[in-house]
């Protein structure tokens, strides 16, 4: 491993590979004579990095950065996403949004396709953030005022084993998000895609091109447009949840799908054969075998720096508590319940915030909400400046704001049990939870 870093550095003058380290992946100089590889995925919802909560667990963009260049040590790559990178639903999210195009801009991507959430952003969002992106942002089925709002197709020329190989890669939404697109952006229209692939009929009638379809819908309506449209070689479809699916072929064309989330991504080798140019499928694990990459890991940080500046902790929309009482905070509760105090402070609930202040995600309102008590509710955590006695996985978390009962004991508390540890071990971030094993860890209450 060493031994190649080694030799493929000695190609480039120091110069060259600072500059390269600064804004791109290093990639490595095409020695030639490389197969080429296609790498898909589609999906990325907004997940920059695992959070983390248990272990092991799949995906994440700095690991997808070191996969890439591993790859192209011994692959000339073609590298495309097929839209829908964040949720849409806030402002962070549009900082998503704009750390995955400096994230695709530093992996060298080929083209980002379009889906409805993508859309969701706002067609003026959406431009602007095209204007940041090196690699096109694809759509040959949305327009405003009859005309195509983005291009409908990029063509990329590749080595393969020393002869150049010309891609073209189209891209659309299915129509079934119409209703969804339109909600943000009513002056937009969303073509059938069979319509618009049909008016590219000449473009998709290009010999000795290799055609590969972004599609953001589902397998169904997939399996259908490689029957309308026999040219494609490959159609990446997407919407199976997070595991990618097996390939299928529907006539020449293979059918894949990476899964949500990124956890998978998707590799085809380029075949000798032209009726299946596509045919080898191979889905891979983004896993702790691979090493985050540094420079993406940056952009992440940076990402990260933007939430704080922003103060998206203090942004969060506040509900009333359900009992209409405010929150006391565990240190208020000690004088009484000192032994309940003692196990509740040794066990991994009481130092919740601090697991995040260590992965620097302590203000990033995605994680506080379940690290803290009440994050999402009138009177409880805002900061550590403002509410220090409200941070980590307090009494409150699970019993509920207790003010009152810390003037007057007698006012009772509602009773806590499984339903109070659902709010925060759901299946994504505690896979393992398991209520009579995970009570026994923190059980308490028997002694006051
Ligand atoms: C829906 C609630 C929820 C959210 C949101 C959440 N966490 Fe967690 N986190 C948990 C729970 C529950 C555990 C304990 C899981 C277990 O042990 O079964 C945990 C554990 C952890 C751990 C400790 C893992 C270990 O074994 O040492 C880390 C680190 C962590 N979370 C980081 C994060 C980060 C970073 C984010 C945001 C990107 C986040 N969490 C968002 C609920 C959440
Ligand atoms: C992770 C959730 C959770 C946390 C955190 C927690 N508790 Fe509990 N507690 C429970 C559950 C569940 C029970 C058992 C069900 C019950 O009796 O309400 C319980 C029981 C109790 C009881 C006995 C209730 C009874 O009816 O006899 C007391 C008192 C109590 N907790 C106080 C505290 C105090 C004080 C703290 C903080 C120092 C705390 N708890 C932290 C979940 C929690
Ligand atoms: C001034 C003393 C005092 C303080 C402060 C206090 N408690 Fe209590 N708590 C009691 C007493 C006494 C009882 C038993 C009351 C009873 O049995 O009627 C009790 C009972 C409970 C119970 C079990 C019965 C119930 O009401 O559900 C829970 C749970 C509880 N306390 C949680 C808390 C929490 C959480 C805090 C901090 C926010 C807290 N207590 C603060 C004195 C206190
Ligand atoms: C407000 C969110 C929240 C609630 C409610 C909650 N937990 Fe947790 N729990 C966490 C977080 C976050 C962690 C990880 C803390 C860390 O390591 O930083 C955790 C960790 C744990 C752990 C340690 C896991 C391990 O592998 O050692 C146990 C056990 C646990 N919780 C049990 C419970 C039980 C039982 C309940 C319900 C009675 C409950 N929790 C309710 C957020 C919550």
């Amino acid at each position: 491993m060493s031994a190649r870093l080694w030799f493929c550095w000695g190609f480039l003058p120091l110069g060259a590979l600072l500059l390269m380290g600064a804004s791109r992946i290093h990639t490595h100089p095409a020695p030639g004579n490389l197969p080429l590889m296609v790498v898909f995925s589609a999906e990325q919802h907004g997940y920059l990095t695992p959070c983390g909560c248990s272990k092991p667990m799949l995906g994440g963009m700095p690991r997808r950065g070191e996969y890439l260049s591993q790859l192209a040590q011994k692959y000339s790559l073609i590298r495309v996403e097929n839209g829908n990178l964040t949720k849409a639903l806030d402002r962070q999210d549009e900082l998503k949004a704009e750390t995955l195009i400096e994230m695709f801009n530093a992996m060298n991507y080929d083209a980002i396709n379009l889906g409805d959430k993508d859309f969701r952003l706002g067609l003026n969002y959406l431009l602007a953030l095209e204007k940041r992106s090196k690699t096109p942002f694809l759509c040959a089925n949305v327009q405003r005022q009859g005309a195509l709002v983005f291009k409908p197709s990029v063509e990329v020329e590749r080595d393969h084993e020393g002869k150049a190989q010309r891609f073209l890669i189209v891209g659309v939404v299915s129509e079934k998000g119409e209703a969804k697109i339109k909600s943000v952006n009513p002056d937009l229209t969303v073509q059938p895609v069979s319509e618009a692939l049909q008016a590219m009929h000449e473009t998709l009638s290009k010999p000795d091109t290799v055609k590969i379809l972004l599609f953001q819908g589902r397998r169904a309506d997939a399996e259908q447009i490689a029957k309308d449209h026999p040219q494609f070689h490959m159609i990446v479809y997407a919407q199976e949840g997070d595991h990618y699916s097996p390939a299928r072929t529907v006539g020449q064309t293979v059918l894949v799908c990476n899964g949500q989330d990124g956890k998978y991504m998707g590799q085809s080798k380029l075949s000798a054969n032209p009726d299946a140019r596509l045919g080898q499928i191979e889905y891979v694990a983004l896993g702790p075998d691979y090493a985050d990459s540094s420079l993406i890991m940056q952009i992440k940080m940076a990402y990260l720096s933007r939430v704080e500046a922003e103060n998206l902790l203090g942004q969060v929309q506040k509900r009333p508590t359900l009992n209409g009482d405010t929150f006391a905070g565990s240190a208020a509760c000690e004088p009484c319940h000192q032994q309940d105090y003692r196990i509740w402070k040794a066990s991994r609930h009481g130092d919740a915030l601090k697991t995040l202040e260590d992965d620097k995600h302590d203000k990033d309102p995605e994680c506080v909400v379940c690290h803290v008590v009440g994050l999402d509710m009138v009177s409880g955590f805002r900061n550590m400046q403002e509410t220090p006695n409200l941070k980590d996985v307090g009494c409150e978390s699970c019993h509920g704001p207790a003010a009152k009962h810390v003037k007057d004991p007698t006012i009772q508390l509602g009773k806590a049990g499984m339903d109070s540890c659902m709010q925060c071990h759901v299946p994504q971030h505690s896979p393992r939870f398991d209520f009579d094993t995970y009570w026994e860890k923190i059980k308490h209450g028997g002694s006051k």
